[in-house]
């Protein structure tokens, strides 16, 4: 192995602790906690661990925690209404409706109601729109972390070629919008994509967000190259274990015996979502209540 590990976990930690400073000096400014709603339709099992998650690490940042939870037999015209008390609500400065949402529901047309200065998930048009034209805003959190873990690492990206493998709107697209941003020149590659190895071997920066396991092989990687893997995926069990091994969608083994630096699954990107959210969420709450963040403090 030559590449170095990028520990996500430690630079989230870090992150949150900046933001615990922040969210102090706010609720001494604004004489209230800075608040996150999560809200969480029917009972998906992971959906259940996120939220849990998010809700304990609001709290333990120094910020107020509202959960809201819906049988997964809610109608929309429910879920709509409670987004449009929490867009009312002065207490609520983020708004996160947890995805995916059951099938009976509209996922553009929820998104679509909450209030953009209050989306900390980055997924409302508005937002996106923001980021493509480089106006403030929200940015999804996974692609968010992913450029901090880079800047980190390799200082100016300025010049950089970067292949962005996926097209979702959660990660592939903001990636390459923030990407772009850092003047690196962005490929976005995806299923449809012709030679995808030697499209990979151009770059200088890979992130994978495709969402299969170790599709990306380690003779793909430009030697020294910066690898960000945004993959989750499990393995199926070996025998007599109940539980698969965790895996990203880079071949982690091939790769970091290539690359420069590498991140792992688990806890390289993973750990750094939570930390952005409550990033945007304390940005949310100082420009809801028209305060000034120190620049570039989070
Ligand atoms: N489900 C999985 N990841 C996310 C996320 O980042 N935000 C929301 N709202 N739902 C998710």
């Amino acid at each position: 192995m030559t590449a170095e590990l990028i520990d996500g976990k430690a630079f989230a930690a870090s992150l949150r602790d900046k933001v615990a400073i922040l969210a102090a000096t706010f609720e001494s400014k604004a004489m209230r906690k800075a608040g996150l709603a999560v809200v969480l339709v029917g009972d998906d099992p992971a959906s259940h661990v996120y939220v849990r998650s998010k809700g304990q690490q609001t709290v333990a940042a120094g910020m107020a925690s509202f959960e809201h939870r819906l049988s997964h037999t809610a109608s929309e015209d429910e879920l709509l209404a409670l987004i449009d008390k929490l867009n009312q609500d002065r207490f609520v400065d983020g708004i996160l409706v947890q995805l995916p949402l059951p099938d009976h529901m509209d996922e553009q047309k929820v998104i679509a109601a909450i209030n953009p200065d209050k989306d900390v998930d980055g997924f409302h048009v508005i937002n996106a729109g923001r980021l493509a034209v480089g106006l403030p805003g929200f940015v999804p959190c996974t692609p968010l972390g992913c450029v901090m873990l880079l800047k980190d690492r390799l200082g100016s990206l300025a010049g950089l070629d970067a292949v962005v493998i996926g097209r979702s709107n959660i990660v592939g697209k903001p990636m390459a919008q923030l990407l772009i941003a850092e003047s690196c020149t962005v490929t976005v590659a995806h299923s449809r994509t012709k030679n995808l190895p030697d499209v990979v071997r151009r770059a200088d920066i890979v992130v994978a967000a495709v969402g299969r396991a170790e599709m990306v092989k380690g003779d793909w990687i430009k030697p020294g190259a910066t690898v960000i893997d945004v993959g989750i995926n499990r393995l199926p069990p070996e025998p007599g274990a109940d539980k698969g091994r965790l895996v990203g969608d880079v071949d982690f083994t091939g790769a970091s015996a290539v690359a420069g630096a590498i991140t792992p699954v688990p806890g390289g990107v993973g750990p750094m979502t939570i930390a952005v959210l409550l990033r945007n969420a304390l940005v949310a709450a100082y420009r809801n209540e028209g305060l000034k963040l120190p620049a570039d403090a989070i």
